[in-house]
């Protein structure tokens, strides 16, 4: 496996590589990703071993520019509803964190989709991932660098420690600016659907493309899930983590938040939640107390999740205990990751 800083010439090196039907992991603004040649079925499936991802979990393909989308997406089958929100969308949210569920063309392989008749389409906003895009083969197959279930990664250290010599390059672009998965979003039906609340927030999606389906209560089983993000367990550490509100955290016991004697790490999402936690506490052993955003600052909240996650993760704590962000914007997806993680406990 070669780690490289993002260059030139790095850029070139892993285009050969994914031109040759090998693996690359490079860095979006959400997270990294593991990328293989999107019409080439091998590499395709080399991504699934790699993370050890079921079958039935599709793949979002990743492209660099508009007119590339009609290569993987047969947008003949649109009716003119969906083809207006899709002009939309596109011209106001792309390049960016929003991923679209379109009807699939014939020259993606049905291992992308999972035999699903709809493909998952995202122009990231990242230079480097876009050159890397347009060097290969225009369309990049790229679900998140990390083993099916675990926490996505942000660094690319991350990729290096769970995924290793599984990938033939990794490509060093620093921390990921936004720090969470993209939005996943089914204009296909007649309301727009979101099925992975993410990095585009839904008031944004709304404000564009007018009222959205409500979300699935139930979003699928494990063998047949409407969008396998969906899965209940998922971006789990494995530290058993549990979320709470302030409220809650707040009214746990003394036992229960010093559990192993000061081993359980408190993940609070802003300055003025901890204090308030340290100012109800009256002595004992102080937990390891951990802040997404100071200030609470949602994007920043967001774009140090996974990252202290990880951190945590890997510092041997007992359990984690997290507390919610507010629902809005962002606070949406950072709540979505903090559910399906604690499912997983
Ligand atoms: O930000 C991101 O989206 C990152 C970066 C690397 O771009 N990628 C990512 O990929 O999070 P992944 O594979 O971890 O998540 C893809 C999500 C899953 O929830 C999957 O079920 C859903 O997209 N998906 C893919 N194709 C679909 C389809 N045809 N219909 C419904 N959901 C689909
Ligand atoms: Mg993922």
């Amino acid at each position: 496996m070669e780690f490289l800083a993002i260059s030139d010439a790095a850029l070139v090196r892993a285009a050969a590589i994914l031109c040759r039907g090998g693996l690359a992991a490079f860095p979006t603004e959400t997270v990294y990703g593991l990328g293989g040649d999107a019409f080439n079925a091998g590499a395709l499936a080399k991504i699934f071993a790699a993370k050890g991802r079921p079958r039935f979990d599709p793949l979002i393909v990743h492209i660099a520019s508009i007119a590339a989308l009609e290569k993987v997406a047969d947008l003949s089958l649109l009716d003119g509803a969906a083809r207006k929100k899709l002009n939309l969308l596109v011209e106001r949210l792309w390049p960016g964190p929003l991923t679209l569920i379109l009807p699939k063309q014939k020259a993606v392989p049905d291992l992308a989709t999972s035999g699903l008749p709809t493909v998952a389409v995202r122009f990231p906003d990242h230079a480097a991932a876009q050159k890397l895009i347009t060097l290969s083969t225009g369309a990049l197959a790229a679900p998140s660098a990390n083993p099916f279930g675990y926490l996505s990664p942000t660094r690319a250290e991350h990729v290096r420690d769970q995924l290793g010599d599984k990938v033939d390059i990794i490509l060093d672009g620093g921390p990921s600016k936004l720090g969470v998965e993209s939005t996943v979003l089914d204009i296909c039906g007649p309301l727009p659907r979101i099925l992975r609340p993410g990095a585009a927030p839904k008031e944004a999606i709304e404000a564009l493309t007018g009222p959205l389906a409500r979300p699935e209560a139930a979003a699928g089983t494990a063998a047949a899930p409407v969008s396998p993000g969906q899965l209940k367990s998922h971006y789990a550490p494995r530290t058993p983590l549990s979320a709470y509100s302030l409220e809650e955290l707040r009214s746990l016991s003394r036992e229960n938040a010093d559990a192993g004697k000061g081993r359980a790490a408190l993940l609070f999402f802003d300055g003025p939640s901890r204090d308030a936690w340290l100012a109800g506490r009256k002595g004992g052993e102080a937990a390891a107390l951990r802040v997404l955003s100071e200030k609470g600052d949602v994007l920043e909240a967001a774009a140090r999740l996974f990252e202290t996650l990880h951190e945590l993760d890997r510092s041997g704590f007992s359990r984690i205990l997290a507390q919610f962000a507010p629902e809005a914007g962002l606070g949406a997806a950072i709540n979505d990751r903090l559910r399906r993680a604690a499912f997983a406990c």
